[in-house]
């Protein structure tokens, strides 16, 4: 692989995925190209290789700068440019349409114009809507689409883009769906870097609802393995779910976060639920695990322990992170919850 345009590459799972190609493919180029919106962070790609990586801010919706970035000979486009927040969909979806699906079409257009020989759609376990409590029901790359919110609708249409364009236009597509990834560098919107920022702080814990909701985390390195995978051997039109068999309720990982940090469960407080909040994700990789051999590399303790020690030696990150804009939106969105805390 000798180049490579990847998409949203100044964002969470972006940087790790630039950062691990750099560092695992010698001579592979990576043009980045993001529009650096509120979760776009070049401090994000600090100390990468700046001989192999050129960063390019665009918008993916703006097909002029697209094509302008987007060299012939390019391999492959990886597309990780995104809305990437349930609650912000939930508060306004109009951005979420436009980069998520619009967005979508716009590179898929350009790589066909670029002759690009494959492009690897980044998506999420959401598209297939939430599994029952309590179950040995898993999502496999047969499960209906059933998504929920307005983030996970626009992912869903933009998958539904991309198999457009393997049909109809001949485009070499692969789909990625992974669960919920956890790691250095998460925009503390999230709720696993937002609980380890308050926890270091001594601030409250916000968990949703009844807190028994549960998600499959993968440590974003492992994802990224399993997207370099997809990208060098997975079948043309086909998608992969991506998960570490590492299902855990936001309670045990509020717990779990306190327990590392030293810090009392009496910070954990219960805010009113998100509307439409999915109960359940839990992802069967059986497949991305056989065809491809992929394996998670971190158990779930050792990725916390990284996780949590990279936010915990990283203080300018997370306070360049959680000022400004961000205030804005904690303020937003958990001011008026102030009334509704509660201990456990
Ligand atoms: P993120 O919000 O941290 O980063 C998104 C990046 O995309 C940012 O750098 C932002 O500046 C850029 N971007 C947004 N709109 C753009 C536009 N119009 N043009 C160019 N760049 C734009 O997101 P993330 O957590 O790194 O997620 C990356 C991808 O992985 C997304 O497609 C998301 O749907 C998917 N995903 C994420 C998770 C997760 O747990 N974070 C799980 C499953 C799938
Ligand atoms: P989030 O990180 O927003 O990811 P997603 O909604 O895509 O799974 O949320 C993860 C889980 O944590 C989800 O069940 C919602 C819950 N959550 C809280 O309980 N409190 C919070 O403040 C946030 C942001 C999320």
């Amino acid at each position: 692989m000798k180049k490579l345009f990847v998409t949203g590459g100044a964002g969470f799972i972006g940087s790790a995925f630039v950062r691990l190609v750099l560092a695992e493919i010698p001579g592979c180029e990576v043009v980045n190209f993001d529009a650096l919106t509120y979760a776009g962070n070049l401090d994000n790609l600090e100390g990468v290789d700046e001989g192999r990586h050129r960063f390019v801010r665009g918008d993916i919706c703006d097909r002029e700068a697209v094509l302008a970035a987007l060299e012939e000979g390019t391999e492959a486009v990886v597309n990780f440019a995104a809305e990437s927040h349930v609650d912000r969909s939930i508060a306004s979806a109009d951005e979420f349409l436009r980069t998520n699906i619009l967005g979508t079409q716009v590179l898929l257009d350009a790589a066909r114009s670029r002759s690009v020989r494959r492009f690897v759609q980044i998506s999420t376990d959401e598209v297939m809507g939430s599994l029952p409590d309590d179950d040995d029901a898993y999502f496999t790359e047969a499960s209906p689409f059933e998504p929920n919110s307005p983030y996970s609708a626009s992912k869903a249409a933009a998958e539904h883009l991309c198999r457009a364009a393997h049909q109809t236009h001949g485009l070499d597509t692969v789909i990625t769906r992974c669960g919920n990834n956890y790691g250095p560098r998460q925009f503390p919107e999230k709720f696993l870097p937002l609980i380890i920022s308050n926890a270091m702080r001594g601030e409250p814990l916000p968990l949703y609802g009844d807190g028994r909701y549960t998600r499959d985390w993968i440590y974003v390195e492992d994802h990224c393995r399993a997207i370099l995978m997809v990208l060098q051997k997975g079948r043309s039109g086909a998608a992969y779910n991506i998960g570490a068999r590492n299902e855990r309720r936001n309670l045990e990982v509020a717990e779990a976060v306190l327990g590392k940090l030293g810090k009392p469960l009496s910070l954990i407080r219960h805010v009113k639920d998100r509307p439409g909040h999915d109960r359940r994700y839990a992802i069967d990789p059986a497949k991305v695990e056989s065809e491809l051999g992929w394996r998670p590399r971190e158990t779930w303790e050792s990725g916390l322990e990284k996780t949590v020690r990279w936010y915990a030696e990283n203080g300018v990150w997370v306070e360049r992170t959680r000022s400004g804009a961000y205030r804005d939106y904690y303020e937003r969105q958990y001011g008026a919850e102030k009334s509704l805390e509660s201990e456990v």
